[in-house]
C-alpha cells in the first residue's frame, strides 16, 4: 500500500468536535470571579468604568481579547489592561519600608540580628525586593509577590535605583563624576553608565540600574570617595520623602500599576 501523504487530513491532530468547544469557552464564561468585579477590586475603577475598558477592547485574559461577560480565575489567568498585567490576587500585598540603617535584608536572620521583614506585617509573609546593605537606609519594597519580584530583580528589565551618597574627602572633581557615569572598573568588571549629580560638595546622587552587591559605595570608594551615608531614595517609579525611617506604607494601586508597567515587555 502507498504511504499517505503527509497532509492528509487523517494525519493531522483533530480538532476537539465543536460542542467540545464551546463548552470549554462556555465553562471560561461561567467559572470564576467577573472580571470587571476583579478589575474594579484592584483598583481599575468602578466596576462600571471596568465593563466599558471591556467593551473598548482594552482588556486581554491570556493573550486574547475578553468580551463582556468574561470571568476569570484569579490564580491562573493573566489579565492585562492596554497591555499591563494586573494583580489579580486579593491575598498579594505590597509594602514600601523606609529601612532603617542597621536592619538587615534577609527573611530571617542566623546572628539574632534586626530584619526588615520585622518591621512590616507577619502575616501574609512577605520578602524583600533585593536587598540593601545593613548600613544602607531608605527605600526597600516586601511582597508576596513572587512573579514581580522576580521581574523587578531581573537585570533584563533594569529598573531604576536613584540613592544619595554622602561621601568622604570633600567636594568630586568634575572628572571622577565622568567616571562614575561613564562606568567605574571594580572587580568584577566595569559598571554601566549611571547618572550622577552633586547637589551639594560631597553628597551625590546616584542612579544606577544595575543591582551589584554593594555598588555604589564600591563605585564611590573607587573613585577615592568612600561613602559615609547611603539612602536609596527611588525605585523606578516609586518615591516617598514623607516616610520616616522604620515606617512603612501600602502601595497605592496607582503605584503597583506604575510598577507593573515598568516590568512589562512591549
Ligand atoms: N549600593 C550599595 O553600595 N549599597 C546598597 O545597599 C545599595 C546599593
Amino acid at each position: 500500500m502507498a504511504d499517505r501523504p503527509a497532509d492528509r487530513p487523517a494525519d493531522r491532530i483533530p480538532e476537539p468536535p465543536l460542542w467540545e468547544q464551546w463548552a470549554a469557552a462556555s465553562a471560561e464564561l461561567h467559572e470564576g470571579e467577573r472580571l470587571q468585579k476583579v478589575m474594579a477590586q484592584r483598583g481599575y475603577g468602578s466596576r462600571r468604568v471596568c465593563e466599558e475598558m471591556i467593551a473598548a477592547g482594552r482588556v486581554t485574559v491570556n493573550g486574547e481579547v475578553a468580551i463582556l461577560g468574561r470571568r476569570v480565575a484569579v490564580d491562573n489567568d493573566l489579565v492585562e489592561v492596554d497591555g499591563h498585567l494586573v494583580a489579580l490576587r486579593a491575598d498579594l500585598v505590597y509594602y514600601l519600608l523606609n529601612k532603617p540603617e542597621g536592619v538587615v535584608t534577609t527573611a530571617s536572620d542566623t546572628h539574632g540580628r534586626e530584619t526588615v521583614v520585622e518591621m512590616v506585617p507577619r502575616e501574609p509573609r512577605v520578602y524583600p525586593v533585593g536587598r540593601l546593605d545593613r548600613d544602607t537606609e531608605g527605600l526597600l519594597l516586601l511582597t508576596n509577590d513572587g512573579a514581580l519580584t522576580n521581574r523587578l530583580t531581573h537585570p533584563r528589565y533594569g529598573i531604576e535605583k536613584e540613592y544619595l551618597a554622602q561621601v568622604t574627602g570633600g567636594l568630586v572633581s568634575s572628572s571622577a563624576l565622568r567616571t562614575l557615569r561613564e562606568g567605574v572598573e571594580l572587580e568584577d568588571g566595569v559598571t554601566a553608565p549611571a547618572k550622577v549629580s552633586q547637589p551639594s560638595p560631597g553628597v551625590l546622587r546616584v542612579t544606577i540600574h544595575e543591582g551589584r552587591n554593594r555598588q555604589v559605595r564600591r563605585m564611590c570608594e573607587a573613585i577615592g570617595h568612600p561613602v559615609s551615608r547611603l539612602i536609596r531614595v527611588r525605585i523606578g517609579p516609586i518615591f516617598d520623602r514623607s516616610l520616616k525611617p522604620g515606617e512603612w506604607r501600602e502601595l497605592t494601586d496607582a503605584e503597583r500599576r506604575a510598577l507593573e508597567a515598568a516590568v512589562t515587555t512591549t
